[in-house]
């Protein structure tokens, strides 16, 4: 895999601050183009890009001579139920322009991020299946679940080559992310250590997916190496990490922080969490790209508490 040119969008969110500092470490600085709609003071190229604008990402594809794409910029799953139409148009219309100018500009291999948000109440909530009922009641979710669907459109009529994981809720201490309903679990530690205490907008027994950065990134580039001939499927993977609920992270940051406490305040995005699954079965991405978490909620709880510096 030498001698690519990566683009990433949306890269200073929670994943791209994490996924362009370690794309950089394999394919050097200056072949990671950085984009996003707000400045970056990450070291490296980086385009000021309105990802809504796709004559603005032509230009840097042909600037920079780009041969991979990596689409991150999107707005989650609570965000979106604010802003139904822009979500609309920077997850869905942004990502069909990209696979166009994809097509056009011979652009090799296209990376897009999709979630459990695409689950919904008539999915299978216990070991959620690779292939089953999707019916999410989000608009986020309906994006990304639309993504899939062009992902394999592309891919089928016009041999694009494109790779997608269904992300469980993102666990990581670079940066405190905003718009999610899995992003409880961030604000509960650095809570923690900031004040002792987390009032937690989510009820205590909630279950869902989680997975801890390093596995984000090991699992995202492992299926961007992998060999074509590997890859089945051009929807998204299944991979799952750990699956938690409120009242178990509190009893893991307790382990370490014994004075921290908690009380819960469900709100609105508590009827988001409930249509999504408790957790699910990743044995095709295991079978087809060797994916295997490193990090349980022990694990991940002590790495994150040693690393977050307040
Ligand atoms: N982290 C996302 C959210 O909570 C789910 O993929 O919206």
């Amino acid at each position: 895999m030498e001698n690519q040119v990566i683009l990433v969008t949306g890269a200073n969110g929670q994943i791209g601050t994490v996924l362009v500092q370690e794309l950089r470490k394999v394919y050097g600085k200056d072949n990671v183009i950085a984009s996003d709609i707000n400045p970056s003071d990450l070291d490296g190229p980086f385009e000021l890009l309105d990802i809504t604008e796709p004559d603005n990402i032509l230009s840097v594809i042909r600037q920079y001579r780009v041969t991979q794409i990596y689409h991150l910029a999107a707005l989650l799953s609570s965000k979106g139920e604010v802003k139904p139409h822009l979500t609309w148009r920077i997850n869905l219309s942004a990502y069909l322009d990209i696979l166009e100018l994809a097509r056009q500009e011979n652009i090799g291999r296209i990376f897009f991020p999709s979630t459990i948000g695409i689950y919904g109440p008539t999915t299978p909530k216990i070991d959620t299946p690779q292939h089953t009922s999707f019916e999410p009641k989000t608009v986020y979710g309906i994006t990304k679940w639309t993504g899939e669907l062009w992902g394999q459109y592309y891919k089928d009529r016009y041999g694009l080559d494109i790779r997608s994981i269904r992300y469980p809720g993102v666990i990581s201490y670079q940066s405190i992310p905003e718009g999610g309903t899995t992003d409880y679990a961030v604000e509960m530690f650095f809570d923690a250590k900031l004040h002792g205490h987390y009032t937690c907008y989510l009820s205590a027994e909630t279950r869902l997916p989680m997975i801890y950065m390093p596995d984000v990134i090991s699992a995202t580039l492992q299926l961007m190496d992998a060999p074509a001939s590997d890859i089945s499927l051009a929807m998204g993977y299944n991979i799952a990490g750990f699956s938690i609920t409120p009242s178990e992270l509190s009893e893991a940051i307790t382990e370490h922080l014994p004075l921290f406490s908690i009380d819960y305040k469900p709100d609105e995005r508590q009827k988001i969490a409930d249509s999504w699954s408790d957790s699910i079965d990743d044995s095709r991405a295991r079978k087809d790209w060797n994916w295997s978490p490193n990090y349980d909620l022990a694990a991940m709880t002590k790495d994150m508490l040693d690393n977050i510096d307040i």
